[in-house]
């Protein structure tokens, strides 16, 4: 009869743990997160006072009603780490509580940012061995999502998978991982990835018992393809490669290199392929809408990543483009993919709610090129309805093909009904 007992207890922990964790993940993120983050443009140069202008300009720009709503801060905002274990915010931050009031009051989120290593990318203090302390005192400040960046935590997999075991590990990292574990057995590699996925889940079981529902981002470049197991401990997102940085190339690079993921994502869980640089003033207008179009194809997170107190029109008209912005948040939750490339000239389409598909032409010349969309090419029977969402017109029925000359870096996005007299 005990035995009964104990064994309908588990279960019932079971099912409410996997109840639990659903919550935690599906609730949150029914559609790609979208919000700010401090990375791009301001680095470490960040205060308590830069977060407050910046969410008056989420305010007062739209962009907050057309659905930006996470400020993130990222690197930067840490102290020291008292004799308690209380992680400390820098002088630049006096009252992290009052902070997020602050946010909170103006309809917004906060976000926040640290690590399962010792310490983060810039060697200040992370989460290492304070998993549980550092996500009640988020949840404390209120705290709503959590970027947590692997870092230094790479040299605690180095040393405990065996890869280098006598490796002094500290808060800044010291080793160049890739080359240790390219030198590796495959038992080694597999361990230390072992190690991160705990690290991880470690963090996410932090968040829940925190008793706070906190949106949950795993930043850790891609490693392990993390697509395949960023769900199961708890990942809202997770990045899909390195560092995006203010040019076509790299903007291009990190997109395009999710041709193929796109089953891994869903409502709860999305591939991020990084922070946007949409407005940040090393890319050209067109290459800027490629980088917002190739997001919202790739139903990734739109997280703006430039200084929302000072935008050029030309980049309020792209981030508040809502044509687009709904194309990302597309209640049919589906990430999009490649549908052919010649060359530097990709079609990528995306399926929408009420069988409308988003497609987008992608040129990767640096001067204007026509491309030819094919219906029959992106699986569409039948004539379509299209409309141009950069231009916000409707171009009428397109019966077979829809030849266009797109700018140089450019792109030109569409959204296709079923024709109506169909
Ligand atoms: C990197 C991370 C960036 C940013 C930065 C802060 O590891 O990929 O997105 O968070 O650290 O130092």
């Amino acid at each position: 009869m005990r035995k009964l007992a104990q064994l309908a207890a588990t279960a019932g922990c079971m099912v409410f743990g996997w109840t639990f964790g659903y919550a935690q993940t599906q609730d949150l993120a029914a559609t790609p997160p979208m919000g700010w983050s401090t990375w791009n443009y301001f680095h470490h140069d960040i205060s308590d006072t830069l977060i407050r202008a910046q969410a008056d300009a989420m305010v007062s720009s739209g962009m907050r009603d057309a659905g930006y709503v996470y400020i993130n801060i990222d690197g930067g905002w840490e102290g020291y780490r008292d004799a308690n274990g209380v992680l400390h915010p820098n002088k630049d931050f006096p009252d992290m509580k009052a902070l997020g009031d602050y946010i909170h009051s103006r309809g917004l989120k906060f976000g926040i940012y640290s690590g399962p290593g010792p310490g983060t990318c810039a060697g200040a203090p992370a989460s290492y061995g304070y998993e549980a302390q550092d996500a009640r005192m988020f949840a404390s400040w209120g705290v709503d999502f959590v970027k947590y960046d692997l870092c230094s935590f790479r040299e605690i997999m180095a040393k405990e998978s065996g890869a280098d075991p006598d490796l002094e590990v500290q808060p800044k990292m010291n080793i160049n991982f890739a080359q240790v574990m390219a030198q590796q057995p495959a038992a080694v590699v597999e361990k230390s990835d072992e190690i991160m996925k705990a690290a991880y889940e470690k963090m996410h079981q932090a968040i829940l018992a925190s008793g706070r529902p906190m949106m949950y981002s795993l930043c850790q470049y891609g490693y392990a393809k993390v697509w395949q197991w960023g769900p199961k401990v708890g990942g809202n997102l997770w990045r899909t490669s390195s560092d995006v940085s203010d040019n076509y190339a790299s903007v291009t690079e990190n997109g395009f290199r999710e041709a193929g993921l796109a089953r891994y994502a869903g409502p709860g869980h999305w591939n991020d392929p990084d922070i946007l640089e949409v407005g940040n003033g090393k890319m050209s207008g067109d290459e800027s809408r490629t980088n917002f179009s190739l997001w919202a194809i790739l139903a990734a997170p739109l997280i703006a990543g430039n200084d929302l107190a000072n935008m050029t029109a030309e980049t309020k008209s792209i981030l508040l483009n809502k044509e687009v912005i709904a194309v990302d948040q597309d209640p049919l939750g589906k990430q999009g993919d490649r549908a052919y490339g010649e060359g530097p000239l990709q079609v990528w389409t995306k399926p929408l709610s009420g069988g409308d598909l988003a497609v987008a032409l992608f040129n990767g010349i640096d001067s204007p090129t026509k491309m030819t969309l094919r219906l029959a090419d992106v699986g569409w029977h039948g004539s379509a309805d299209a409309r141009d969402l950069w231009a916000h017109k409707d171009i009428g029925a397109i019966g077979e093909d829809y030849s266009v000359m797109v700018p140089g870096h450019g792109v030109t996005m569409l959204r296709l009904s079923h024709a109506r007299h169909e």
